[in-house]
């Protein structure tokens, strides 16, 4: 099926759409041997679609959701002898983790080969929301004034939960260490950490180190984003 160029090298994550469409424009891009041009489309089984002459594959999309657990590192490559998420889940697809999570924390972990889908998950122009359950050191007093962090105001809607020290929170932004740092900022330390949702997609279904498949639902609705 014929599909946009910038589509396709999107899908098979050589970049975003917008990156993609800067290499077309630069004349980086060939199909069957021609430089293609802006607004192009192509058939990714029946054209060759070249990239700095290198031909692209367009592999199976895999979507996998893995509980993880504290003590891995959330990296693809080695992490100086550190468990990571990949002793954790075998794939023989190129898969990569959509965002991190720090070391000690744990949850819902989504990992994919689509690098559009990850684009749009991260950027912050999508403003996907992620949900914790956070375990702090001392009991919660609400706030009112901005929290800032490093210099940006950090926006997250918090609810209590049955244990007192125990909150909710979502939270829009992927900064690193973002959650941390926004109850650092207001003078809590952050003793527990656990991801619940990334979007629509919950932690449910998967047992702590283990991983599975995203359904047809699931992945319906993230592909829906
Ligand atoms: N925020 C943090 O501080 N740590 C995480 O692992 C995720 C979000």
């Amino acid at each position: 099926m014929k599909q946009r160029l910038q589509k396709i090298l999107a899908q098979a994550g050589i970049a975003s759409r917008r990156k993609s469409e800067e290499l077309i424009a630069k004349g980086r891009v060939t199909v069957n041997g021609l430089i293609a041009s802006l607004g192009q489309s192509a058939d990714p089984e029946k054209d060759i679609i070249k990239v700095n002459e290198r031909q692209i594959t367009l592999e199976k999309k895999v979507y996998i959701k893995l509980y993880k657990p504290a003590g891995f590192v959330s990296t693809v490559e080695e992490s100086h002898g550190m468990p990571t998420i990949m002793d954790l889940v075998k794939s023989s697809y190129k898969i990569f983790p959509v965002g991190r999570l720090d070391k000690d924390t744990e949850g819902l972990m989504l990992l994919t080969n689509d690098g559009e889908l990850a684009n749009k998950i991260m950027h912050p122009r999508y403003g996907i929301e992620k949900e914790y359950i956070v375990r702090l050191n001392k009991i919660f007093q609400p706030i009112k004034k901005k929290v800032v962090v490093e210099g940006k105001e950090v926006n997250a809607k918090i609810s209590p939960r049955e244990n007192p020290y125990e909150l909710l929170i979502k939270i829009k932004e992927g900064r690193k260490h973002i959650v941390k740092k926004y109850f650092e900022q207001i003078g809590y330390k952050v003793c527990y950490l656990k991801r619940i949702s990334i979007g629509p997609l919950v932690l449910s279904g998967v047992k702590k180190g283990t991983w599975g498949y995203l359904t047809s639902k699931e992945k319906q609705l993230l592909l829906k984003l």
